[in-house]
């Protein structure tokens, strides 16, 4: 199967009222084992790298191993570029085969981020290729983009119309209060602002730091309109423990198929929840 735009897979999402999710994976291996997580679970899943994992492992072995993916499976995988801020990056990933592009120019003034976004719309429109963009800023960590708490800010409603309007993107990343990887406390979400911002834009809105967020909080906003959620620290902390754990008690034992195979099982029991708790089970 090839790898799908996820555009119609995530207003289907909206449309019937529950969440995508999206796993920011860092080697070929955690392709795997997302997407068989995925298939076990009937689940359209959406996988996605940093600009770090393309620069690591290339654009076209990415596709390719997500492509095999795909048609092992037989479920429907979109393949995402997370919080890109290179247009050059976002061109060689789409000639490569990414069915979905976020062009992350947050950090610039809302005249600016419209204007980048505009750029990648103007070839992503001709492709069915979804495009997400980032109103606010998420705080935290993520690859090479670096927010601090007192730099996070959160989107503003009306700016959101008005971002939408200017761009006519599919997908909106509009920051609400939760932070890329692990928190320190609970995080400090703005349900209301999310429940205003779905009542004023008709897009799926993504929800990014999906990490450790309590699943009761996960399941409110979804409910209040919240479709792609990420998640990328707690999958990588997963893998990377189950390895190290493996060393930790077998310290000899170096067949690669021996901790590889533990940490593939530790990704998918954890894929599994969270594919449970946005409730994409059963959705492929
Ligand atoms: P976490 O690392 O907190 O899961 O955030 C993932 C994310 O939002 C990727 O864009």
């Amino acid at each position: 199967m090839a790898l799908v735009s996820s555009t119609p897979m995530l207003k289907k999402a909206q449309k019937e009222k529950y969440g995508v999710g999206a796993f920011n994976v860092h080697s070929l291996d955690m392709i795997y084992a997302v997407t068989e997580a995925a298939a076990e679970l009937q689940a359209p899943v959406i996988l996605q790298t940093t600009m770090g994992t393309v620069q690591s492992l290339g654009a076209n072995n990415i596709v390719a191993a997500a492509t095999a993916a795909s048609d092992t499976y037989g479920i429907p995988v979109a393949l995402h570029l997370d919080h890109c801020t290179d247009y050059g990056l976002i061109v060689q990933c789409i000639r490569a085969g990414y069915t979905s592009i976020m062009i992350d120019a947050s950090m610039h003034s809302f005249e600016e981020n419209v204007s980048q976004t505009n750029k990648v719309m103007e070839i992503a429109k001709h492709l069915s290729i979804n495009v997400e963009a980032e109103l606010g800023k998420v705080g935290g960590v993520e690859d090479n983009i670096v927010v601090s708490e007192q730099d996070a800010q959160k989107a503003v409603p009306s700016e959101c119309v008005t971002f939408v309007e200017q761009t006519k993107i599919p997908t909106l990343a509009p920051a609400i209060g939760t932070a890329h990887g692990i928190y320190t406390g609970d995080p400090d979400i703005d349900f209301d602002r999310i429940k205003e911002i779905a009542s004023l834009v008709d897009i799926p809105l993504v929800l990014h730091g999906g990490s450790a967020i309590p699943d009761v909080d996960v399941k409110r906003c979804i409910s209040l309109g919240m479709v792609k959620m990420n998640v990328s620290t707690e999958l990588k902390n997963t893998y990377s423990r189950a390895i190290l754990e493996h060393f930790n008690q077998e310290p000899d034992s170096l067949d690669p198929r021996a901790y590889l195979t533990k940490a593939k099982e530790a990704a998918k029991a954890l894929v599994k929840a969270k594919i449970k708790l946005v409730g994409c089970d059963y959705k492929a």
